[in-house]
């Protein structure tokens, strides 16, 4: 993991955030190529998700909503972790989270072990923000609003106008990508827990009597999804919630709960949630008809009834997408006894950067010409980079480390000789010789995207 973050650093995927003033405790900034990877990843997403299928629509809502959203779908009275203090050393620690905790102010006689905290007991703390809206504060805490904690309700609160504007039938599906926030008491793990973070959601809506049978299709499609993505499988789990351990919306004995798609992250003891595949019933939109006093139903024209349908819910980090598709790539091979190269194995799909051009002699102008078309003519397709900074050797070990799939070099020969150019596999190694007019093809064609 170490070995991760420091590549992360190194090459631009993420930085600390306000780090010239020190950081800002567990918030991320995504440098030139984590941005480009996270893109790349949500577009996979949303490619998959609504663009390919024709029963899920796309929806972008506001991240400050009506505060009465979040009294409706139980978030300011059950969205809260059991919070503990140390007596001792003042530490904040979740209580579902930490069974021995070594506290740094009671070091034991025994060397090397410290005793553990001594802690209260656990209180419950709400995890969403408070804003207020305007200028002033109000004493009586009327213009209070919360930044989301998920994307989820903005997709329940527009069930009524998305169903009327887009003409939809049972089943089908709202998705969407944004920015929620939760103050958790212990972030951390670099970008698996933070403050501020990006989700992808889907709520499927489907009759009750087929919400079983949708949510087993969900878990299939989005464990498929990481497959195809190139996650291995064998880092991949599937595990139900225990009822003590379901959320509000989801700890409901008509549904079938709540479904972890999980990683074998390193740094976990066990494997971790990468994702969450909910089966949310009728709890959300029940809750916000109630609320509003609107009709959030759909009507049966084959029965000539009202339906509150059920909702299957998909729910994945964008940050901890990122994490698990750089652990999974990241390997490290040595090449020849004593040389090792750092190598992320991206689908080609999520790579930030496609293809690299590279020139063997810098200094040879007709060599430079060739190639900077070449990078020109492959930018309109995909995503291309042109270096020439170091020697190629080090230059195929630079974009080894960033997961670019194909270098394609220029030489000598290119321009005096063959007008073919070295292609190079990352993963392989392999070279093969390509006739320029044809290398662009054949490049494309060998990513697939
Ligand atoms: N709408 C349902 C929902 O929000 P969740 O399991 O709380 O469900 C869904 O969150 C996903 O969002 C998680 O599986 C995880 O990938 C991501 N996530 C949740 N909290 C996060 C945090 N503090 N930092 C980073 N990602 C987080």
């Amino acid at each position: 993991m170490e070995d991760i973050v420091s590549l992360c650093k190194r090459r631009g995927f993420v930085f600390q955030s306000s780090e010239i003033y020190g950081g800002f405790a567990s918030c991320y900034d995504y440098g030139p190529l984590g941005v480009e990877l996270k893109r790349n990843i949500k577009n996979a997403w949303w490619r998959s998700m609504v663009q390919e299928r024709d029963d899920i629509v796309g929806i972008e809502t506001s991240i400050l909503m009506h505060p009465k959203v979040w009294e409706a779908s139980g978030h300011v009275a059950t969205f809260n972790d059991p919070l503990v203090d140390c007596k001792t050393c003042k530490g904040r620690f979740r209580a579902d989270h930490l069974e021995h905790i070594p506290c740094p102010m009671k070091p034991s006689k025994m060397a090397g072990q410290a005793e553990p905290c001594d802690l209260t007991e656990a209180r419950a703390f709400n995890l969403m923000f408070k804003t207020t809206v305007g200028p002033v504060e109000k004493e009586d805490e009327s213009n209070i609003a919360y930044l989301r904690p998920e994307t989820a309700q903005g997709m329940f609160v527009n069930f009524a106008n998305v169903l009327t504007t887009a003409r939809k039938k049972l089943p089908f599906g709202i998705a969407q990508m944004g920015t929620s926030f939760r103050n958790e008491i212990t972030p951390g793990n670099f970008i698996f827990r933070t403050r501020e973070f990006e989700q992808m959601e889907l709520e499927f809506f489907c009759y009750p009597d087929t919400a079983a049978e949708w949510h087993e299709k969900w878990i299939d499609i989005r464990y498929q999804w990481y497959l195809d993505l190139g996650v291995r499988r064998e880092n991949l789990s599937i595990r139900k919630h225990e009822w003590d351990e379901l959320s509000h919306y989801a700890r409901d004995p008509r549904g079938t709960g709540t479904v972890d798609l999980e990683y074998k992250f390193p740094f976990l003891d066990k494997p971790g949630e990468l994702e969450g595949v909910a089966n949310r019933v009728d709890h959300d939109l029940t809750q916000h008809a109630k609320h509003s006093g609107q009709k959030l139903t759909f009507f049966d024209p084959q029965t000539n009834e009202h339906v509150v349908p059920f909702v299957i819910e998909p729910a994945a980090g964008v940050g901890r997408n990122m994490l698990v598709f750089m652990i999974d790539a990241y390997h490290e091979e040595e090449v020849k006894p004593g040389d090792t190269r750092v190598v992320l194995k991206f689908h080609p799909q999520i790579a930030p950067i496609k293809v690299a051009v590279l020139p063997l002699l810098k200094k040879r102008d007709d060599i430079v010409n060739v190639c900077q078309q070449l990078t020109k003519d492959l930018k309109k397709k995909t995503a291309a980079v042109y270096d020439d900074t170091a020697a190629i050797g080090k230059l195929y070990r630079r974009q080894d480390e960033v997961g670019t799939p194909y270098c394609i070099t220029v030489d000598v020969e290119t321009v005096e000789k063959d007008n073919a150019v070295t292609v190079r596999d990352r993963d392989t190694m392999q070279q093969e010789r390509v006739a320029l007019d044809q290398v662009q093809n054949y490049v494309l064609d060998k990513l697939g995207v």
